[in-house]
């Protein structure tokens, strides 16, 4: 076993989902020669747990470069890059709110008792990772994919996407001095999350067709064109986005929880975080792996069909939801997230637009906030709870994956019609005015 020294020198391969064979990381490359997808591997037997764990421990804090990152603190198992190829803003450092440890909750005064509440549980923590540069969980597998990106030389960086993919692929880009190529759904982004990508200078391309057309097209283009692929089929996105599992888990002092439950799209968060969470079991780090909730909205649940149906029967869907962030009907990575969901005695459901729209309107009244995608996390845990899946109990934690300013006609929907609108209300400004309007409530 190696002690933590120099963390370049940590080498990492990967292997073919389809073949099981070995490449190397350069020059990048999207698949194996049978078609699957790419994993990064390393030798876990050869390094030592324990002096991981101190090693990223003393790393808290740390001002210096990269280690300020809550990507690169776990550096060893991100990526072999020198500092020099490493682009990072930095990212992660997110919060996890309530939950043992980081917020107590004297007489349910803090706001992550509300969601407890709300979802019919002693105890849920929300990690938010909205809460990261460009306001999405994207940033963290980004900063690895555009340091693989430079450590190749790539000129051009492309993506499909359904918003924040894109609006973290144009921030990384621009930092790194590299030409952005976006495709998204025509229409079916935010304006939120479409002027953000333009804002960091990306060139948007809308396509006529939804995300899996998009993802389908960048791939080809990524095939035949020096374009670099950075959506999560890169291995090295997984890589980053693992850490949500590193970071939470050394935020409750190493301990695993009982359930970790995220939204479901095209699948490579469950992915990621799954691997995550292994490799720290296999380190030694933690003595249990969670059990995985993977929650799909219901127009968009081919995921949480394919395991109703025992994982026997598999169907592409026209997605429709109006959580736009996982209106995905294809999800390129199921086969490793339902590698997850089984080794994990996890599960897969679908929620309704109504349930998200409603954990979404809970979760922002706790003065938390977040997009729609990311309220099918709390949507879930309460239909999970009712269905008796998951013990009232339990030790819980949840992912918040985007801001809540990332879909502000959704928020401003909410609270303009339906069962719980409270519109804004014009007054003069004048102090009698304002009293009266005090006097009502
Ligand atoms: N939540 C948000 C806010 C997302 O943006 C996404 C995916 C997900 C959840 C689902 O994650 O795909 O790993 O299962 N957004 C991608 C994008 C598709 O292009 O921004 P997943």
């Amino acid at each position: 076993m190696t002690a933590v020294t120099d963390p370049v020198r940590v080498s990492a391969t990967l292997k073919g989902d389809g073949d099981g064979m070995t490449y190397p990381i350069l020059p990048p490359r999207n698949n194996d020669s049978a078609g699957g997808l790419l994993s990064v591997q390393r030798d876990l037997g050869a390094l030592d747990g324990a002096a991981l764990r101190e090693t990223w421990d003393a790393r808290l804090g740390s001002r210096e470069f990269p280690y300020r990152s809550g990507v690169w603190r776990y550096r060893e198992l991100i990526a072999p890059f020198p500092d020099g190829d490493i682009v990072s803003a930095p990212e992660g450092n997110t919060n996890l709110y309530c939950g043992e440890g980081i917020t107590r909750c004297p007489g349910c005064r803090v706001t992550g008792c509300k969601l407890a509440n709300y979802a019919g549980v002693e105890r849920v923590a929300m990690k938010h990772e909205g809460e990261n540069p460009t306001a999405s969980f994207k940033d963290r597998g980004m900063t690895a994919a555009i340091s693989h990106a430079r450590h190749a030389g790539a000129v051009t960086v492309a993506c499909a996407s359904t918003g924040n993919t894109s609006a973290s692929l144009a921030a990384y880009a621009a930092k790194a001095g590299m030409r952005a190529l976006v495709f998204v759904p025509d229409g079916k982004i935010t304006s939120g999350k479409l002027g953000q990508t333009l804002a960091y200078g990306a060139q948007v391309v809308q396509i006529r067709g939804d995300f899996d057309a998009a993802l389908a097209l960048v791939q080809e283009v990524a095939a035949s064109l020096p374009v670099f692929l950075a959506n999560n089929i890169n291995p090295f996105r997984i890589e980053g986005q693992k850490t949500i599992a590193f970071e939470l888990v050394q935020q409750r002092g190493w301990r695993a929880p009982d359930w970790l439950v995220l939204p479901g799209g095209n699948l490579g968060n469950t992915s990621a975080i799954g691997k995550g969470f292994l490799e720290l079991y296999d380190l030694g780090i933690i003595d249990r792996v969670p059990r995985f909730a993977t929650i799909q909205a219901a127009g968009a649940s081919p995921f949480a069909r394919w395991f109703t149906s025992g994982f026997d029967h598999y169907e592409p869907m026209q997605a429709e939801t109006l959580a736009s962030a996982i209106r995905i009907g294809n999800p390129v990575s199921r086969h490793r997230a339902r590698k997850i969901i089984e080794r994990t005695d996890g599960v897969a459901i679908a929620v309704s637009d109504d349930a998200i729209l409603d954990a979404k309107r809970a979760i922002d009244m706790a003065g938390i906030g977040c997009e729609p995608a990311s309220a099918a996390t709390l949507a879930g845990i309460k239909e999970l709870r009712a269905q008796g899946v998951i013990a009232a109990d339990a030790d819980i934690v949840g992912i918040l994956t985007g801001h809540v300013l990332k879909d502000a006609e959704a928020t401003v929907r909410i609270h303009l019609d339906g069962p719980a609108a409270r519109p804004p209300i014009v007054i003069e400004p004048s102090l009698a005015a304002v009293e009266r309007l005090l006097s009502q409530s």
